[in-house]
């Protein structure tokens, strides 16, 4: 039997290269070896506030994003979160033996309300990684490759597994979070100290939807290191090693490789061959991705076989949860 990897995104903005060379790049890869469940995480989103017409659009914008890029319908399974009641079901049992102290410590928390008074944050923000906890845990996941970032939610999730095993006996599978090095932090092209966001300015990030003039403009006016040397060192050269890791994923090549390729140029002309790589690699994947556009009823019906397929593995596991804490079955 092949092992399980669950991971998701939220439908929330657009998506960014940090976010595929961080997540989907890797799923695509995975799929071959391990049974996979990927998800549209629409409740996390509304978090935050959104628009509905908005979120309704994005989730489905998601969904083609994953098949786009190469999530294989007949390998593996994509749902959304809301289409399996379970899964806030889970949330709220796993909330009653989750503690504030713990959840306080959220980085993502933190920085999501960084500034604005704590009095006023969303109760669902803060509540968000026990949602996470309940989507990994429903499904006995194994693995959950995401990007640095997450490894934090992720041990809260094998913390509430370990206690509610403890108090209730053994019913959650321990899962472990698989990251990839390369790509696990892609930085920003604006600031090179900070990961690239969506909540940062358009200059920060290259969307995996920006069109080709668009990319290389962003990479033209990205931030460079002193010197002229293209070079992966990424204390003394955070900038080009940032740059030199995304021609490297993009292209396959190895960056010791890249690094001769250069040698003796500057650093604009190593900017216009990044150009080449992004541009060339994403365009098979924009073109898919507005083939589905104009179809949104092929992936709704693949989103709903997906959400079928998933509710039989997920009411099994809350039915056995609900049995062991105790709710009166009749
Ligand atoms: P988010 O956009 O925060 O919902 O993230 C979706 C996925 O992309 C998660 O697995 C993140 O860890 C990953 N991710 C987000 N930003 C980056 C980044 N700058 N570099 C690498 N991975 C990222
Ligand atoms: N919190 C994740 C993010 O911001 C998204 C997410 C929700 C997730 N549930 C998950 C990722 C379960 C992996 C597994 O990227």
């Amino acid at each position: 039997m092949k092992k399980r990897i669950f991971s998701g995104i939220q439908p929330s903005g657009l998506l960014h290269i940090g976010n595929y060379l961080g997540a989907i790049k890797n799923w695509v890869e995975l799929q071959k070896d391990y049974d996979c469940i990927f998800c549209v995480v629409d409740y996390h989103a509304i978090t935050v506030p959104q628009d509905p017409k908005t979120l309704t659009k994005e989730t489905l914008g998601i969904a083609n994003i994953y098949l786009a890029a190469g999530i294989d319908p007949k390998k593996s399974i994509i749902f959304v979160q809301s289409h399996v009641p379970e899964h806030t079901e889970l949330a709220w049992v796993l909330n009653t033996i989750s503690k504030m102290g713990e959840l306080y410590r959220m980085t993502q928390f933190k920085d999501k309300t960084q500034g604005k008074e704590q009095e006023s944050a969303g109760a669902g923000l803060f509540d968000y990684p026990v949602l996470m906890a309940a989507d990994i845990l429903l499904y006995d996941t194994e693995f959950v490759p995401v990007g640095e970032d997450q490894r934090q939610h992720v041990e809260l999730t094998r913390t509430l597994a370990r206690r509610f095993n403890n108090r209730f006996g053994e019913t959650f599978k321990m899962p472990k979070v698989l990251i990839k090095e390369a790509g696990a932090k892609i930085k920003g092209l604006d600031d090179p100290e900070k990961k690239m966001s969506k909540s940062a300015s358009s200059a920060n990030y290259i969307a995996l939807l920006d069109k080709p003039d668009i990319i290389s403009n962003k990479i033209k006016k990205a931030v460079t290191d002193s010197g002229t040397e293209i070079k992966f060192d990424p204390e003394g050269k955070p900038a080009i090693s940032n740059l030199l890791t995304i021609y490297h994923l993009f292209s396959g090549e190895e960056i010791k490789d890249i690094e001769v390729k250069f040698q003796g140029k500057g650093y604009g002309e190593f900017k216009e061959g990044l150009a080449e790589v992004v541009i060339d690699y994403l365009k098979p994947f924009q073109k898919k991705f507005f083939e589905l556009e104009k179809n949104p009823d092929f992936t709704k019906k693949i989103l709903k076989q997906g959400a079928g397929q998933v509710r039989k593995i997920a009411s099994k596991k809350m039915e056995e949860v609900r049995e062991k804490i105790g709710v009166l079955d009749i």
